[in-house]
């Protein structure tokens, strides 16, 4: 049985793609320093898979206790998620953001390194796309930054290719992720941001159950159908799945590969706002205001290539993400609550 590493894995795409990973017959280890998750999810993991895992409490600047964890487990590829990810707290914090996404990747791959541990899917970012017109976006669109976190994403994406250049033997995945949003069906897991959510749906589920009074609508002025923002929303098991596939891909050959993972179909704030509200039943007030810094009018994915080489198209429709963002939103109005302890190894 195939083991696999997922740094990050209390996290929401790590948590979702475990299932996934334990579903598919994986052996999963989780390293994840519980910065930005809860204990809490590891049973719901362990209780929706119905099957066990280790968890390493570990953050990927101690280079000393990611070696324990490849001493202690034959570990045979890793999904690397851990990492700092809003873009607004990017601009305000630019040093942690470099420290922890890339000297914690560097200290992550010279584990690798030293332990013959040769396969890597990695979680990048559409936003590495930058302020580009032209959608559709491919993966051999024009890459650019517009803040630390999209920065540090790219430096990471040229990294891993002098890492391959050096050690044509490995097996790298890149990952670039439109907007994952929704949760698993069950309603166990799901997205719970820190605080006030800076992204458009967890910020829209919390409206609804009225935590807010109303949703801010950043412009309405863009050179789009209604005027509002248009992005490629991917359901999460979509995008769990997707990274399953992308570690059957690095099974079989060595290389370095950039997939996008999105649906290829863009939706405006204003379309996602009206099937929010008729799924859930309940009313979205919302105040148009004046534009985000640092957003684009449009951004969707050509999904092409991740349909070709890995066999990965998602399924799920944006029905489908608004009625299971519902039920978790619904199920946990406060996040995770802790229930049950889960050991975890110090
Ligand atoms: C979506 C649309 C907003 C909030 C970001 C990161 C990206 C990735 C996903 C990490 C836009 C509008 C939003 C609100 C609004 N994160 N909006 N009111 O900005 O496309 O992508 O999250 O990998 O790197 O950049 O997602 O959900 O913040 O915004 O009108 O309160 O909703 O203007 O058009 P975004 P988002």
């Amino acid at each position: 049985m195939m083991t696999v590493l997922v740094t990050g894995g209390a996290g929401y795409i790590g948590s979702h793609t475990c299932v996934e990973l334990l579903r598919a017959g994986y052996k999963v280890i989780i390293l994840d320093n519980f910065s930005n998750s809860k204990q809490e999810v590891l049973h719901r993991v362990q209780s929706i898979s119905g099957k066990s895992f280790k968890c390493y409490q570990v953050d990927l600047l101690d280079s000393m206790e990611i070696r324990r964890v490849f001493v202690e487990n034959n570990i045979n590829a890793v999904i690397h998620f851990a990492g700092l990810k809003a873009v607004g707290e990017s601009v305000e914090k630019p040093l942690a953001y470099y420290h922890h996404n890339i000297t914690g990747t560097l200290n992550l791959c010279e584990a690798m390194q030293t332990f013959g541990v040769r396969r890597l899917v990695f979680s990048s970012s559409a936003t590495v796309y930058g302020r580009n017109t032209c959608v559709p976006f491919t993966e051999e669109a024009p890459l650019s930054a517009t803040n630390p976190y999209g920065r540090s994403k790219l430096m990471l994406e040229n990294i891993l290719h002098d890492v391959y250049k050096a050690h044509p033997q490995w097996s790298i995945q890149i990952l670039r992720y439109f907007n994952p949003v929704g949760a698993h069906e069950s309603g166990h897991i799901g997205e719970d941001p820190l605080g006030t959510p800076n992204n458009l749906v967890p910020y829209v589920a919390q409206v609804a159950i009225g935590r807010h009074p109303y949703l801010n609508i950043y412009g309405n002025d863009y050179d789009t159908p209604d005027g509002t923002g248009i992005r490629d929303y991917v359901h999460v098991v979509d995008l769990a799945q997707g990274h399953v596939k992308a570690l059957e891909k690095s099974k079989d050959d060595a290389g370095i590969n950039a997939y996008n993972l999105g649906t290829g179909q863009g939706y405006s704030v204003l379309e996602l706002i009206s099937t929010f509200e008729r799924i859930s039943g309940r009313q979205i007030p919302c105040k148009i205001v004046e534009r985000r810094q640092g957003d684009i009018g449009e951004s969707y994915a050509n999904v092409a290539k991740a349909q070709r080489e890995l066999g990965w198209t998602a399924q799920k429709s944006l029905e489908d993400m608004c009625r299971d963002t519902w039920r978790w939103q619904t199920q946990n109005p406060n996040g995770y609550q802790v229930k049950k302890k889960v050991a975890i190894r110090h």
